[in-house]
């Protein structure tokens, strides 16, 4: 695979090529200095800052681990921690996922589960010698105990999630904390509610899992409208970031809630976990995102359309020959940023159906179905129709159903016009909620959970 990092600022042909200037101008050169990283013994140039999955696939290299049980080949696919495909072990710390990690000169990153490599693994023959999948549970206890135990042993030096770290972790205890008001998700619902709250005299404590603030309008390849300026995604995002923190809100980025109880939340910061009590919660976590079944569509080279994009706000293109599934006005901007960042863009028309991705260890191509044939396709990228699906999961924890939003296809937070949901401490809010997100609902959400803390909370 060649490199893929592009000058934009040479950029001059696509009619978004303003939107890719822009988004390059956020993460440009200047903003962030060279530095090197190792690679499996590699020096890899790379830029202060930006995630190492970016460097990697910067500098050509789109395979870093393999899979638990078949070894099968994995790389970065969501570029924002949802996917698991860029764990790798980073400073000696194994399965730290390499999208959410920055280059820093001097880092030393390793493939784990492979050997000798990721890109070339021996292992990988378990694949193609089961490729009907296998029970592992029933065959290693069906030939006798020695057996049995053999296969046990070399199961557990194959199988598995890289190796212990070379430093035991700190063992820091909870850092306790009380709020008025704890915001799961600081996409834009997230930030307005959080800074609107602390303006209206509430304690506030925001926490985002992502390193960066803005959620899904971060990554989009739109200018959006700001104190009369366009501005591009990121732009847009730390600057309600930064009025949310001027409004007196706690912000913890890189902050995971991960459980939440009657008496508090567990948020994971960094070594550190949260104990957060508050008296009213609001979850605007936005959606997952997923990718559309199709054959292999786990192999390194698929990636969704936020991480294509976000790519792209790096400098860095997902390929040279990227195939487009999507049809919505978002992808139209993808396919236009990719071209004039130099990539040749094949985009499936109306009644083709994307069959399977192709190639060995990454994507080198795909199979098409159209009403008539199949047809192959060559690329070395593909970016499927991408299934966003509200995060419900955390607000279940704390007793929440969850409704059919039948406008969006899904499932979503049972919440009313206000938010407000079945627990009377906890609202819901952006796209995680039935209807999804307007600005109306984010100020009945606002006055509704100062009313609600205001009586006292849960009294
Ligand atoms: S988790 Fe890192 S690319 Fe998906």
């Amino acid at each position: 695979m060649a490199p893929r990092r592009i000058d934009v600022r040479a950029v001059t042909k696509g009619r978004d090529s303003s939107v890719l200037r822009a988004l390059y101008e956020y993460a440009s050169p200047e903003a962030s200095g060279p530095c090197t990283i190792e690679y499996d013994g590699r020096a890899i140039a790379a830029r202060e800052g930006e995630p190492i999955a970016i460097s990697l696939l910067a500098a050509g290299i789109d395979t870093l681990s393999r899979s638990v049980k078949f070894h099968r080949p994995r790389g970065p696919s969501c570029l924002r921690a949802n996917c698991e495909g860029c764990l790798s072990r980073i400073d000696g710390e194994p399965n730290r996922m390499a999208c959410t990690v920055p280059s820093r000169d001097g880092r030393v990153v390793r493939a784990q589960n492979a050997f000798p490599s990721a890109q070339v693994d021996f292992m990988r023959i378990t694949d193609w010698f089961f490729p009907k999948q296998f029970d592992h549970h029933h065959l290693m206890v069906r030939y006798g105990t020695a057996i049995n135990e053999a296969m046990q042993g070399f199961a557990r030096k194959m199988a598995g999630l890289g190796t212990l770290p070379e430093q035991p972790s700190s063992a820091l205890g909870p850092e306790e904390i009380d709020r008025d008001v704890l915001v799961v998700g600081l996409g834009p619902a997230g930030l307005s509610i959080a800074e609107s709250l602390a303006k209206a005299g509430l304690s506030v404590l925001a926490v985002d899992e992502e390193p960066t603030a803005g959620g899904l309008v971060r990554d989009s390849l739109s200018l959006h409208a700001l104190d009369a300026k366009l501005v591009c995604g990121p732009a847009y995002g730390d600057a309600l970031l930064a009025r949310a923190r001027a409004a007196g809100v706690d912000v913890r980025l890189g902050a995971s809630a991960c459980a939440t109880f009657d008496d508090g939340t567990i948020v994971i910061s960094g070594e550190r976990a949260l104990w957060v009590r508050a008296k009213a919660r609001v979850f605007a976590n936005g959606c997952h995102e997923s990718i559309a079944p199709f054959g292999d569509n786990d192999m390194p080279g698929v990636y969704t359309a936020r991480a294509a994009a976000r790519a792209l706000r790096y400098g860095v293109r997902v390929g040279d020959a990227v195939l487009v599934c999507g049809t919505d006005a978002d992808d139209d901007a993808l396919c236009d940023a990719l071209s004039a960042a130099g990539a040749r863009v094949e985009r499936l028309s109306a009644g083709q159906t994307l069959v399977e991705a192709t190639g060995l260890g990454s994507v080198t191509g795909a199979v098409v179905r159209g009403a008539s044939e199949t047809h192959k396709i060559k690329c070395d990228a593909i970016v499927p129709v991408t299934v966003r699906t509200p995060a419900f999961e955390l607000a279940g924890q704390a007793g929440v159903e969850a409704a059919r939003d039948g406008a969006r296809r899904c499932f979503a937070v049972r919440a009313d016009e206000s938010g407000r949901t079945e627990r009377r401490d906890v609202f819901a809010a952006g796209s995680v909620a039935l209807g999804g997100r307007s600005s109306a609902r984010e100020l009945a959400v606002v006055q509704a959970v100062v009313a609600f803390v205001g009586r006292g909370g849960a009294a």
